[in-house]
C-alpha cells in the first residue's frame, strides 16, 4: 500500500452513553495510525437511537472538537454508526441468468443477483441497511467469492440483507449535520466493532461478536468469510446500573461509580478474603455511608450477566452456526470484571475480549485499547480501507459501487 498523507479516516461511535471519535491516516506498513480521538458524555439518545438531535449534536461537537485538538485536523466528515434495537438479519439468496457475450460474469450481473436477492416485503417505513455477500454459485458450484470474469449461465447470490426502520438512521444524520459535519456513510454497529477487532481467520471460521453498550447488545455471526447474522436486544450496562441502585437503594451515579470500581459478574473470581471486602455506600436520603461486602455487589450482578449472555447464546444457537473461533466481547458492557469467564460458560466457547488488531493499528493505538473504543476505531479503518482502495481504483464510479457492498466481505476485496 502506498503512503498517502492525503487520505484522512474519521471514525464517529455515536453511543447512548460515550460519543467516541477516532482519526486515522495510512502508514508505511499497511496499518491505520491512529493521530487523534475525542470522547464526550452523550445525550439525548434511547437505546442507540436519537431522542433530542440538540444534545446529540453537542455531544458530538464535544468529542470531534477533541478529536481535532489532539489530530490537528480540521474534521469535516466522518463514518457513522448505527444503532437502535429494532435492527435484523435475514438471509435471502438471488438468481440471474448471465447475459454477456462468451458467458463471462461481469459486475453489473452481480450486482443484478444481489439486487435479485433483495427484493423482499419490508414494514412501513423500513429500509434495507446493508447486503452484505455472503457467497456466490455459479451453475450449481457454490462457495465462489471472486465471480467477476467467471464463466457460467446462472448466477445465485446468497446475501445477508440487513432492514431496519429508516426513521432512525435520517434523525442521526440531521444531528450529526446539526453538528457540523457531512456523513460519509454509516456502518451498523457491530459490523464496525468487528472490522478492527476480528482477523481473517475469526470471520472464515466462525465466530460471534457481542457487543454490550449501555442499552442496547447486538449480535453478529462471522463464518465462511461473511456475515451469516444479525440480531438486537433491548439490554446492556445500564441494567447493571439500575438493579444495584433498586437493591442497595443508591442514586443511579452511585450506582455506576460502584459498578465501575468493584463490580463483578463471576464470583468464583473472587477470594473469601476479598469477598469480604467492604465499600462504602452512599444510600440516597442518608448523611452517612454504608458498608456493603463485595461478595454482596457480586450476588446482585452475576444473575443478571447470566440472564443477559443466556438470551445471545440461545440466538446464536438458533442458527446453528459453526463458531469455532468462539466469542469476542466488546463495547464498555464486556468490561465488568468476570463477563469473559461467565460468556465462556454460557455459550460453551472461547471468549475474549475484542481488543484492536495489532496488525490494523498504530500511532496512538494503545490509548485506545480497550473494547469500548471497537466500534469507533472499527469506523476509522473502514474508511480508511475504502479510501484506499478507491484512490488504487482512481474512482471508477461503477466498480466503486459494488466495492462498496464487498465491504467487510473478504480481505480479498479491500
Ligand atoms: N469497567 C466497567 N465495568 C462495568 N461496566 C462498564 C465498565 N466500563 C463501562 N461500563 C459500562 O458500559 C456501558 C457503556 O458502554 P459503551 O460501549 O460505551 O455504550 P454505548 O455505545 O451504548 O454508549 C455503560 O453501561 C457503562 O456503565
Ligand atoms: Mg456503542
Amino acid at each position: 500500500m502506498a503512503m498517502n498523507r492525503e487520505i484522512h479516516a474519521i471514525g464517529l461511535d455515536v453511543g447512548t452513553s460515550k460519543v467516541r471519535c477516532v482519526v486515522g491516516e495510512p502508514s508505511d506498513n499497511g496499518k491505520m495510525n491512529i493521530v487523534g480521538i475525542g470522547e464526550a458524555d452523550s445525550r439525548g439518545l434511547r437505546r442507540g437511537i436519537v431522542t433530542g438531535a440538540e444534545a446529540v449534536s453537542e455531544a458530538i461537537k464535544r468529542a470531534v472538537g477533541e478529536a481535532e485538538r489532539v489530530s490537528g485536523l480540521d474534521i469535516q466528515s466522518a463514518v457513522v454508526n448505527l444503532s437502535g434495537e429494532h435492527f435484523r438479519g435475514e438471509n435471502k439468496n438471488g438468481v440471474v441468468a448471465v447475459a454477456g457475450a462468451g458467458r463471462e460474469i461481469s459486475e453489473e450481473d452481480v450486482e443484478r443477483a444481489i439486487e435479485s436477492a433483495s427484493a423482499m416485503q419490508l414494514p412501513s417505513g423500513w429500509e434495507i441497511i446493508n447486503r452484505l455477500p455472503q457467497e456466490f454459485i455459479i451453475d450449481g458450484q457454490d462457495g465462489i467469492t471472486e465471480p467477476v470474469g467467471m464463466s457460467g449461465a446462472r448466477l445465485e447470490s446468497l446475501v445477508h440483507i440487513v432492514i431496519g426502520p429508516s426513521a432512525g438512521r435520517q434523525n442521526l444524520q440531521k444531528a450529526v449535520r446539526r453538528a457540523g459535519l457531512e456523513v460519509e456513510r454509516m456502518m451498523l454497529e457491530p459490523l464496525a466493532a468487528a472490522e478492527g477487532t476480528l482477523t481473517d481467520d475469526d470471520k472464515e471460521y466462525g465466530c460471534a461478536l457481542v457487543n454490550i453498550g449501555a442499552e442496547i447488545t447486538s449480535l453478529m455471526i462471522f463464518g465462511r468469510g461473511a456475515v451469516q447474522h444479525t440480531a438486537v436486544f433491548p439490554f446492556g450496562g445500564m441494567h447493571f446500573t439500575k438493579d444495584i441502585a433498586v437493591g442497595l437503594r443508591v442514586s443511579i451515579q452511585e450506582a455506576n461509580k460502584i459498578k465501575h470500581h468493584y463490580g463483578c459478574v463471576g464470583s468464583f473470581m473472587m477470594d473469601d478474603n476479598e469477598k469480604q471486602e467492604m465499600i462504602e455506600i452512599m444510600p440516597v436520603g442518608r448523611s452517612e455511608t454504608r458498608g456493603l461486602s463485595k461478595e454482596i455487589l457480586c450476588d446482585i450482578m452475576q444473575p443478571r450477566a447470566i440472564e443477559l449472555l443466556q438470551h445471545i447464546a440461545q440466538e446464536a444457537a438458533g442458527t446453528h452456526a459453526q463458531i469455532s473461533s468462539g466469542v469476542i466481547l466488546t463495547g464498555g458492557g464486556s468490561m465488568a470484571k468476570g463477563m469473559v469467564e461467565i460468556a465462556e460458560q454460557v455459550f460453551d466457547a472461547p471468549t475474549r475480549l475484542g481488543y484492536l488488531e495489532p496488525a490494523y493499528f498504530g500511532g496512538l493505538a494503545e490509548q485506545v485499547q480497550s473494547p469500548e473504543w471497537a466500534v469507533a476505531c472499527g469506523l476509522a479503518l473502514s474508511s480508511m480501507r475504502t479510501q484506499v482502495r478507491e484512490w488504487n481504483m482512481g474512482g471508477k464510479s461503477h466498480s466503486r459501487k459494488v466495492a462498496e457492498w464487498f465491504e467487510n466481505f473478504r480481505d480479498k476485496f479491500r
